[in-house]
């Protein structure tokens, strides 16, 4: 395990290993590291002859300050975590300065209205966030192949189209939600739900699957429906917003086509904690 501090170390390591035609996967994180994250290493590892794990808190996609200070910074537990799947990774752990030199902020981006929907109307500027430190970390790590959960689709088919608008030789592939035995999905805001919260939120995805059985036989706003009414007779989870939608556009769908593919997105929130989930439907 070596990590590095700095983009020009990093750089230059990852030039080499490139000169010896030997291809790099990549995972970009936050830190504060769980299985959901592992499980994308493990898939890179696979994949790849060598792999890069970057972790980064990155100030520009918080829309809020408190968020950004409150984000666990655990790199020695992470570190050590990562060692447990491997002792053959390397770990890119930057500080903002060497990221972003004195000038924290982020670049506008069009991803073809990706942006608008959903996250984007909850969370401003987030997207111009990731948008600005993948393709930053992409320039650094110059991967062949990079890692993205499911668990932020959007964010996923934002950073797809990030790679195609702007000719990045870059392979983005998706991977599988990893989820608690119970079926809540694995998120490092998880740890901080008071227990009372943290048994009640797999009602998340028990709703997720069966909004996709009524989805078989029953239109989407007659599911969306159901879904809010569920939430409204729930206690302690608030839902921010549920929708279908087609997984090309994210927008929501108002007839459904045998020949376009759907997935149901979901916001709730336990207490003050964010959490987000999604389905595929067909
Ligand atoms: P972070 O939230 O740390 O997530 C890093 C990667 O792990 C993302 O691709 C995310 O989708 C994936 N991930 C998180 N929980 C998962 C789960 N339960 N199952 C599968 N994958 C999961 O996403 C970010 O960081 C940042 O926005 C980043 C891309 C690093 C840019 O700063």
């Amino acid at each position: 395990m070596i990590i590095y501090y700095k983009k020009e170390e990093i750089n230059t390591v990852v030039e080499e290993l490139k000169s010896q035609q030997l291809t790099i996967g990549f995972v970009p994180t936050m830190g504060a590291l769980h299985e959901g994250h592992l499980s994308l290493v493990k898939k890179g590892l696979q994949q790849n002859d060598i792999i890069v794990v970057s972790i980064f808190v990155n100030p520009t996609q918080f829309d809020n300050k408190e968020d950004l200070e409150k984000y666990p910074r655990t790199l020695d537990r992470d570190v050590n975590l990562l060692k447990t799947v491997s002792d053959d990774i390397i770990v890119y752990a930057p500080t903002v300065e060497d990221v972003y030199g004195k000038n924290i902020t982020s670049s506008k981006f069009k991803f073809n209205g990706l942006e608008f929907e959903m996250e984007g109307k909850f969370r401003e500027g987030h997207f111009d966030g990731v948008g600005t430190i993948v393709k930053r970390l992409f320039e650094i790590v110059k991967p062949n192949n990079a890692y993205f959960g499911e668990k932020d689709y959007q964010q996923l088919r934002i950073i797809q189209t990030l790679v195609k608008n702007n000719n990045i030789s870059v392979k983005v592939i998706g991977c599988n939600i990893f989820r608690a035995n119970d079926g809540l999905a694995m998120s490092s805001r998880n740890e901080r739900l008071k227990p009372e919260y943290r048994k009640a939120a797999p009602f998340i995805y028990k709703t997720l699957k069966t909004a996709k059985q009524k989805f078989g036989t029953k239109s989407a706003n007659k599911v969306t429906e159901w879904v809010k009414n569920q939430f409204e007779k729930h206690d302690l989870l608030k839902l921010e917003y549920f929708t279908i939608a087609d997984i090309q556009t994210l927008k929501t769908v108002t007839r459904k086509s045998n020949k376009k593919q759907y997935r149901a997105f979901i916001a709730v929130y336990a207490d003050d904690i964010r959490l987000i989930d999604n389905i595929a439907l067909n």
